[in-house]
């Protein structure tokens, strides 16, 4: 059997009325195929547990997760094999916990909160990786480091530290925020996973079968990229805003990685530092895009592939053949130098 915990927001203020219909609708349902558990409200949350054979909790969840009364469902804690219920009892016994006077159900309310908005907090600090194995029911600590075959993308913004010391701190964060927001939006909608922040750099990996989509991804960041500057203001910082993406793919170490005072899920090995290498010569070909042979013959669809040249990258003893697509949005790219002198030609006012 499985059980499942969960919190959620309500999307809207909930009449008693609505609740206690959702606690009857679910008895009825859950008591069909055995589910079992509790649903507990308050004013702005709802905190439920389910337990039952596994199909038939993934099929009550998957109705749960598309109601519209609630949102930003995050599963606290799902447990495969369990062989004992904790609810044989219940098929969903609901309790609105703002409706009562007794002090423990009112301390239970309070700590309920408090777990939801600590939840919510860490969830936005927590790596995807690690939130999709707690959702499988699998502890992440205990899952063994191993060898994978993936395809990694490292994108940054050109010059960022030059034109980061131009303009004010809130300035340079919200672009920041921004780029890294469109990037992994873009990815996460790609299929990707997002595997770390370093600075104003994106690292992410897809599984070896979708070279397309990191592809895709990355022409998409760049496409709104391009959008954005012809948008912005002159002088403002997004005018400025051009960024470039290595894309690599091959045998990389997955997994746990850190100490126990941090650890991180993540990726490691000669194929990710390609990856970064490849991002830094973007500037070098003038292509918001570089990516490595085994990358391009991963793809299946029709993009327009240009050989940039031989590069013996860094960490590398032989000159290899780089490639990137012709793309009127990765054509559009900026080196360092080129974004020293636009600047300095088109905002001699900036003190600098
Ligand atoms: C917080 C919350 C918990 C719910 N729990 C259950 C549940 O345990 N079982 C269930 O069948 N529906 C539950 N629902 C309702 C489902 O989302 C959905 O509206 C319902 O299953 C549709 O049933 P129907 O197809 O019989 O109309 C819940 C809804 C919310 C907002």
């Amino acid at each position: 059997m499985k059980r499942i915990m969960y919190i959620s927001t309500t999307t809207r203020k909930l009449s008693d009325e609505e609740v206690d219909e959702i606690g009857r609708k679910s008895r009825v349902n859950n008591s069909r195929v055995a589910v079992t558990g509790v649903l507990l409200s308050a004013n702005e949350f709802f905190f439920q547990i389910l337990e039952g054979n596994e199909e038939d909790v993934a099929s009550v969840m998957d109705r749960i997760k598309q109601d519209p009364r609630h949102e930003g469902l995050l599963i606290l804690k799902a447990e495969n094999g369990v062989t004992k219920r904790l609810f044989g009892d219940w098929s969903m016994n609901t309790v609105r916990l703002d409706g009562m006077s007794d002090m423990l159900m009112q301390a239970i309310r309070i700590m309920l909160e408090n777990i939801t908005d600590s939840h919510r907090i860490i969830e936005r600090y927590t790596q995807p990786a690690v939130l999709q194995f707690m959702t499988e029911g699998i502890n992440p600590l205990t899952v063994p480091v191993m060898k994978t075959e993936q395809v990694i993308l490292f994108g940054d913004i050109v010059a960022f530290s030059y034109l980061s010391g131009l303009y004010p701190v809130e300035e340079v964060a919200a672009l920041v925020n921004l780029y890294l927001d469109i990037a992994s939006r873009n990815i996460a909608k790609n299929g990707g996973q997002v595997t770390k922040y370093v600075g104003d750099c994106v690292v992410a990996h897809f599984p070896p079968d979708r070279a397309d989509d990191a592809v895709r991804s990355c022409v998409e960041t760049l496409r709104s990229i391009q959008d954005l500057r012809a948008s912005a203001g002159d002088c403002r910082l997004q005018k400025f805003l051009y960024c470039g993406f290595g894309i690599s793919k091959g045998l990389v170490i997955e997994g746990n990685i850190g100490s126990s005072i941090k650890m991180d899920y993540t990726v490691l090995g000669d194929i990710v530092n390609l990856a970064a290498r490849l991002e830094s010569l973007t500037r070098e070909i003038g292509k918001g895009i570089a990516l490595t042979a085994a990358v391009r013959d991963a793809c299946k669809e029709n993009w327009d592939f240009i050989r940039a040249g031989e590069f013996t990258l860094k960490g590398q003893s032989v000159p290899q053949p780089v490639y990137s697509i012709t793309d009127p949005a990765v054509d559009d790219m900026k080196s360092y130098e080129d974004i020293l002198q636009v600047v300095a030609s088109d905002c001699c006012e900036i003190q600098y």
